[in-house]
């Protein structure tokens, strides 16, 4: 489960019936409408088969509980979404012959192969949409304080946006299929991918992430630290294989002089002069932007041929897939990190409000 006092679980599997979310915590009265869930659904699916997987699942969702004429109640969150694209022919192919470098083995080996490895099960990125939902919720809660989420295509391969204003990312993000604030830079990663896939491979990258308005003391050290918090998050999303927070490893190579944020005011506030540290000191939001980036590697299923193991026979053996899948996990991972990010700022701005409150009382 993610978070304290703003709880969210997922379940189902990818070729199961459905997925879902459970939110415990959600504050009454937040307005929640199906069409504005449907539309944070949406931003998971890039209908371009030439750089995304051919599977189409409608989406379809329904609420069971926790909320009632349009609000949140207060009361335990349930929704469930359907799968209805579901084509399993091609997995028996991996049911003993394990895909490199998915968690075909590793689950194989935990769950003694009662895992239902149709579609990669638990770990398909099919899950995500439970994700995409609960953080749908999350970001209404935290809107309510002026706290916003915003996520964007950082890399794919060699190519790199770099610094883009949050500008060019609320504006541009959603207008073409790799979710790329640089408009340009968006046709050269598409012909990667595209280029890519046609050679039957698959390609890493980054996506970045930033949280406005966050006000100073989010966070809860030592251990609930909130870039604690975040990074346990950010790593429930498949694929992931790193975050780095401001100038993340880049500091490692600097000096003091040269990596710290001078403290300054400016209209009578506190702030500082750059943002290195990514908006977080000592596990706290310092009230500068959250700033990070997560690494995704590339998607483990391609079609070239690979080395594996028949874990019946024990003997080495080669694999060459069949089936539905994404060229770049990173592409569609944009709407996955931003809503993601709200259920743990979520969970940390209720935490923080209990304790301001009590504060203001005595
Ligand atoms: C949105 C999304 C889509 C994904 N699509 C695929 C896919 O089509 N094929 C695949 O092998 N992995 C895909 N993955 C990645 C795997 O689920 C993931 O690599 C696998 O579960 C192993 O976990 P790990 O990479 O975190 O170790 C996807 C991940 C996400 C977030």
């Amino acid at each position: 489960m993610l978070g304290r006092m703003f709880k969210v679980s997922f379940f189902g599997e990818s070729h199961g019936k459905a997925i879902g979310t459970l939110i415990e915590g959600c504050p009454p009265g937040i307005n929640i409408d199906s069409d504005y869930l449907s539309n944070e659904l949406k931003k998971r699916k890039i209908n371009d088969p030439t750089i995304s997987t051919q599977r189409r699942e409608e989406d379809k969702f329904n609420i069971v509980s926790g909320i009632f004429n349009n609000h949140t109640t207060g009361s335990p969150i349930t929704i469930i979404i359907y799968n209805k694209d579901i084509d399993s022919t091609h997995y028996d192919q991996i049911r003993f012959r394990p895909r490199p470098s998915h968690a075909d083995y590793t689950a194989y080996v935990k769950y003694h192969g009662f895992n239902d490895y149709r579609g990669g099960g638990i770990f398909s990125g099919r899950l995500t949409a439970a994700m995409v939902i609960a953080g749908a919720i999350a970001k209404k809660v935290i809107k309510k304080w002026g706290i916003e989420v915003y996520a964007h295509t950082y890399s794919v391969g060699h190519i790199e946006v770099g610094d883009v204003s949050v500008e060019s990312i609320k504006e541009n993000t959603y207008r073409n299929p790799v979710r790329c604030a640089d408009p340009e830079k968006a046709k050269q990663i598409y012909e990667l991918i595209k280029e890519t896939r046609m050679r039957g491979d698959s390609i890493g990258g980054i996506v970045e992430c930033i949280a406005l308005n966050l006000p100073v003391g989010l966070g809860e050290p030592p251990i609930d630290t909130l870039d604690g918090d975040i990074s346990k998050a950010i790593f429930t999303i498949p694929g992931v294989k790193g975050i780095e927070f401001g100038k993340g490893f880049q500091l490692s190579r600097m000096y003091g002089s040269q990596a710290n944020d001078p403290l300054t005011i400016r209209n009578g506030k506190i702030t500082t002069e750059r943002n290195y540290s990514g908006g977080i000191n000592g596990g706290i939001s310092n009230g500068m932007p959250i700033r990070f980036r997560v690494a995704f590697k590339p998607t483990p299923s391609i079609y070239l041929e690979q080395k594996t193991v028949d874990l019946q026979s024990m003997t080495e053996t080669e694999i060459k897939l069949k089936g539905r899948f994404d060229p770049c996990i990173t592409i569609r991972a944009v709407p996955i990190v931003e809503n993601i990010t709200a259920i743990v700022i979520a969970d940390h701005l209720l935490r923080w409000l209990a304790w301001e409150k009590y504060l203001e009382g005595s």
